[in-house]
């Protein structure tokens, strides 16, 4: 076997490796352990790598991926992405947005032009992250955090969330997780 070969071997089992740290909070299987925690099996690769990214620098605050990405250097960040990428999405099972929801959802989604960039089905592309399916809890801290520039590692969605009232959240939140 070449010694290139033996290299590729010997990273791609490390990235494994790696990855089960992971494993105790985005869960075994692809199902987070707990419900406030993002589902990342199946998201978009170059999403989770900007995510990655931005926790490693600080732009992204959270005390727990900032202390994790700390110290993972770029080569496995993107292997990371790359990994989680194409396992495939697990279904969550939430419940369904009532109807009462629905049309508050399609209100702002109409005035937010989610679709323009999460796709008509939610599911994004490239640095576009999927947002359907997503932990219900997440989804709405993280909306918050964006609106209240907690989160403040994309002023564009800060912007447009910012447009949007609490409750409006509340409805896209619901939609989005039972989707
Ligand atoms: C101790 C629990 C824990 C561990 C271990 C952990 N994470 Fe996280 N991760 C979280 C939490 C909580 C969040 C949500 C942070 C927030 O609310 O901003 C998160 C967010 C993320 C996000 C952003 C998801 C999104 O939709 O924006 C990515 C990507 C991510 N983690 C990747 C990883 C990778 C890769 C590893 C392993 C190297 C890892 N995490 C290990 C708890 C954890
Ligand atoms: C101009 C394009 C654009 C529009 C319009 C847009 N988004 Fe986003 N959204 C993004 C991008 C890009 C990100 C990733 C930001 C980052 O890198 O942190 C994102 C992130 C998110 C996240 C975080 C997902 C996660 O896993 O953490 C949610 C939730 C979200 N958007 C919901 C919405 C909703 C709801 C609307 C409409 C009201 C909307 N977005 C409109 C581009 C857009």
């Amino acid at each position: 076997m070449a010694v290139a070969c033996l290299g590729q071997a010997a990273l791609a089992q490390s990235i494994e490796e790696k990855a089960q740290v992971c494993a105790g909070c985005h869960g075994e299987a692809g199902k987070p352990t707990d419900k406030a925690y993002p589902t990342i099996w199946g998201q978009n690769q170059g999403y989770l790598y900007l995510q990655l990214r931005d926790f490693k620098l600080g732009n992204r605050k959270n005390e727990i991926m900032n202390g994790i990405a700390k110290d993972l250097p770029r080569e496995d960040m993107m292997a990371l992405a790359e990994y989680f990428s194409q396992k495939k999405w697990v279904n969550l099972d939430q419940p369904r947005a009532s109807e009462a929801d629905v049309k508050r959802s399609e209100t702002a989604i109409t005035s937010g032009q989610c679709g323009a960039c999460h796709g008509a089905d939610g599911i994004g592309a490239g640095t576009t992250p999927r947002i359907t399916g997503q932990s219900h809890d997440y989804l709405l801290k993280t909306m918050e955090d964006f609106r209240s520039k907690a989160r403040a590692n994309n002023p564009w969605m800060s912007d447009i969330l910012g447009t949007l009232q609490p409750e409006d959240l509340q409805a896209l939140a619901n939609f989005y997780a039972g989707r």
